[in-house]
């Protein structure tokens, strides 16, 4: 049995837990305006003031059995990026795109946009 420290709440033996990943990342309580894309929140700025260990970020997992290749997936995913936007500029594709409510596509595997997101691309 497992004692959570400060509380005298007892996680026996075998239980299972879930942690509520998604509604953790987007609670207004640790990220403002949670649901804007807005990758300044994670610049050196804003992280100076709220740590990485004060807010919930779960993207790769935590404890010992975190991500092992976080550095790797973090590289690729940036270097694919960067390949992307070197050769190519995005759009929206049109005004619906623009204004519609995120909606989760419910039959994917992966979170992913009911429906994808439609872009026009251009040839830099
Ligand atoms: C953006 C890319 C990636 C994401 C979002 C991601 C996410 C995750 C997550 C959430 C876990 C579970 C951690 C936990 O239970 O706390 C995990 C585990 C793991 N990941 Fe990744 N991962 C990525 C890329 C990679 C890459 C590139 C590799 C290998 C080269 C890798 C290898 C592993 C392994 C081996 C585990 C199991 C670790 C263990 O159980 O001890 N991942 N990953």
């Amino acid at each position: 049995n497992y004692r959570i420290p400060g509380t005298d709440k007892i996680l026996e033996k075998g239980a299972e837990v879930f942690i509520p990943v998604f509604a953790l990342q987007r609670d207004e309580k640790y990220y403002k305006n949670p649901n804007k894309f807005d990758p300044d929140r994670f610049n050196e700025e804003n992280s100076a003031t709220q740590t990485q260990t004060n807010r919930p970020y779960y993207s790769f997992g935590d404890g010992p059995r975190n991500c092992i290749g976080v550095r790797l997936g973090k590289l690729q995913v940036k270097v694919g990026l960067i390949m992307m936007m070197q050769q190519f500029r995005y759009e929206l594709a049109n005004e619906q795109e623009r204004t519609r409510q995120m909606e989760f596509e419910p039959r994917s595997f992966l979170l992913s946009p009911r429906g994808g997101i439609k872009l026009r691309i251009f040839k830099r």
